[in-house]
């Protein structure tokens, strides 16, 4: 089954949002494979938005995700990696449509809350980046035969 690396930055910590964000990929269908609170150090941070390094954005962003506590999760179901970037909504929180992480409680593209892979590759690496292999459970779990 497909997963995905989803994020709660350290805005959506600060602001008591991980149980929301949960509650929202529960509620969806999606299992939890893996979950843990944590401190990113700055080459992890690199590392992960690597893909940004020349941008002007760059190094406000690795300080910004580095400025606190995270909440790193692995997601698994059914085309999880679309379907978490389109619950997230977009970039820009300005943008992005009301019923999305982003869009109900995100203002400025600084601060926008979630972070989740933006392709089955992004994922793989960036899974790979953030947990063992043994922090990614393989688990029964009662609802699935309901939902597919
Ligand atoms: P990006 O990968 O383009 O967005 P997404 O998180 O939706 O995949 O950018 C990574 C993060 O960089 C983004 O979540 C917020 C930050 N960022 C800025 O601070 N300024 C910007 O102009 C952009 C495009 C992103
Ligand atoms: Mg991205």
């Amino acid at each position: 089954m497909e997963k995905t690396f989803i994020m709660v930055k350290p805005d959506g910590v600060q602001r008591n949002l991980i149980g929301d964000i949960v509650n929202r990929f529960e509620k969806k269908g999606f299992k939890l494979a893996g979950g843990k609170l944590m401190q990113i150090p700055s080459s992890l941070a690199e590392e992960h938005y690597g893909e940004h390094k020349e941008k002007p954005f760059f190094g406000e962003l690795v300080e910004f995700i580095t400025s606190g506590p995270v909440f790193a999760m692995v997601w698994e179901g059914e085309n999880v990696i679309a379907t978490a970037r389109q619950m997230m909504g977009k970039t820009n929180p300005s943008e992005a449509m009301p019923g999305t992480v982003r869009g109900d409680f995100g203002l400025t593209v600084g601060k926008n809350v979630i972070h989740g892979s933006d392709s089955p590759e992004s994922a793989q690496r960036e899974i790979g980046l953030f947990f063992n292999g043994e922090e990614i459970l393989n688990y029964e779990k009662n609802d699935q035969n309901w939902l597919y």
